[in-house]
């Protein structure tokens, strides 16, 4: 049997809609530009996705989680350096009025939308913070901005956390939560937005340890992309060559997406930029006061693992999607092979008939494993094709009550990947599910 990789993005943005993980937002009135709305089932997947990066987190000693406001300070963002440095060089066509990021495109070249020649305006800094009021008086003392980065939420709260958990260093506060960019260039699906989620982590160190976290950082960074199934072909690491203001290293986890390799996570080293400037900023006394170590006082640096949590899934679902061709076309198929923790549907349950015992056995079972997963209960269709649309969905287990059922107390359970299907006893098949699960 041969087996394909997902092809291209269009394809992807097809089945996404079709199967319902992913809707273009607004999309009766023309669609909103770069905004994309979760399905039932891209909702299921993301939220088992965000499941996993927090139990991966905070399940462990030396990290704590919180939830941030959106809406900060605006003097936060002056102390972070977004006010002034958080820019994208753009050039607007003079011709057509379409806009680019100066470094992404060839300026002596014509328009690539109108073809027009020597159009471009000279190069200007745009912001890319979102910007908006608070409050009922709209004049720009009241001007806030949504928050570009989940990170400062995060550095402002160092000592609330520190002090309100006892914490001594290293320790880690981590947080998942929707930011806002206002990209020049957003595209490829949802792999560039303007609205999209970040799972950051910061972990806050004494001076001089940051290279061994960063190495212990990558490593767990790297094992948790491939414990959720990527294929390790399908990951690189990029050094970063020219550091921001605020590292002394870093890394990017790349993932080869249907349109190239694309940064999915960074892991960065940033030194204690950030508490100094909001020490600065706040006057409030951010130094940490270190008992093991004389009781010196130092600002602690931060070792940052921050992964979109949306790129994250376009890398999930653009891995597992394959077209099968086993050689007989009535056999081929596309099967969505999500590791089956993280598919959105667990369970489906097919009642071969829809009447009499085999639906009411097929719905007593259903309401049993409803109690611990997601599952479908499904009637529309032949046998076939209702796995067929399981497979494209992800689901990893199928379960048909059959003619059989009555007399054998036992169903058919069909595994997504192999195919195989395998009599089992009923009051067996919660222990065989929890098993497929367990991982
Ligand atoms: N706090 C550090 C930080 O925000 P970043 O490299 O700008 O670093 C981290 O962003 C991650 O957030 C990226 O690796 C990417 O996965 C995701 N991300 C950034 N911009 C995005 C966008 N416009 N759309 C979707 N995801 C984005």
């Amino acid at each position: 049997m041969s087996e394909e990789n997902l092809k291209s993005m269009a394809d992807l943005v097809a089945h996404c809609k079709q199967r319902g993980f992913i809707f273009q937002s607004s999309e009766i009135y023309g669609g909103l530009g770069s905004c994309w709305d979760m399905g039932p089932l891209g909702v299921e997947l993301k939220n088992n996705l965000k499941a996993t990066w927090w139990k991966a987190m905070t399940f462990r000693d030396d990290i704590d989680g919180i939830d941030a406001s959106i809406l900060m300070a605006p003097m936060v963002w002056k102390a972070s350096g977004h006010v002034d440095n958080f820019t994208d060089p753009m050039v607007d066509c003079k011709s057509c009025k379409s806009r680019f990021r100066s470094d992404n495109i060839d300026l002596t070249a014509p328009c690539p939308v109108c073809k027009a020649k020597d159009s471009y305006t000279e190069p200007r800094n745009f912001n890319l913070m979102f910007k908006t009021q608070m409050g009922p008086v709209e004049d720009t003392s009241a001007l806030v901005y949504l928050r570009p980065e989940t990170a400062q939420g995060i550095f402002v709260n160092f000592p609330n956390v520190q002090q309100s958990m006892r914490r001594k260093l290293p320790f880690g506060i981590a947080q998942i939560g929707k930011a806002f960019r206002n990209e020049i260039t957003p595209g490829n699906f949802i792999f560039r937005t303007r609205e999209f989620e970040q799972m950051e982590m910061q972990y806050f160190i004494k001076p001089g340890t940051q290279a061994e976290a960063m190495e212990m950082w990558k490593d767990l960074r790297w094992k948790w992309h491939l414990n959720n199934g990527l294929r390790a072909e399908k990951l690189q690491w990029k050094k970063h060559e020219s550091l921001a203001h605020y590292a002394d290293a870093a890394f990017d986890i790349e993932y080869e997406f249907a349109h190239g390799w694309g940064e999915m996570e960074g892991i960065h080293s940033r030194t204690d930029f950030d508490l100094k400037q909001h020490e600065e900023y706040s006057k409030k006394n951010l130094h940490y006061t270190d008992q093991m170590d004389g009781n010196k006082k130092y600002i602690p640096f931060v070792l940052e693992t921050s992964v979109g949590c949306d790129r994250c899934m376009l890398a999930l679902m653009s891995d597992a999607y394959r077209t099968e061709f086993p050689g007989d076309p009535e056999k081929e198929r596309t099967v969505m092979k999500f590791k089956p923790s993280l598919a959105p549907i667990k369970v489906a349950v097919l009642p071969l008939m829809k009447k009499g015992d085999m639906e009411e056995t097929a719905t007593k079972l259903l309401r049993e494993l409803q109690k611990d997963y997601k599952c479908e209960y499904d009637t529309a269709g032949s046998i076939g094709k209702r796995y067929r649309r399981h497979d494209e969905i992800g689901t990893p287990a199928c379960i048909t009550v059959d003619f059989d059922t009555a007399t054998d107390n036992a169903v058919t359970i069909r595994d997504r990947d192999t195919m195989v299907q395998e009599r089992i006893s009923l009051d067996k098949v919660q222990a065989y599910i929890k098993e497929k699960f367990s991982l």
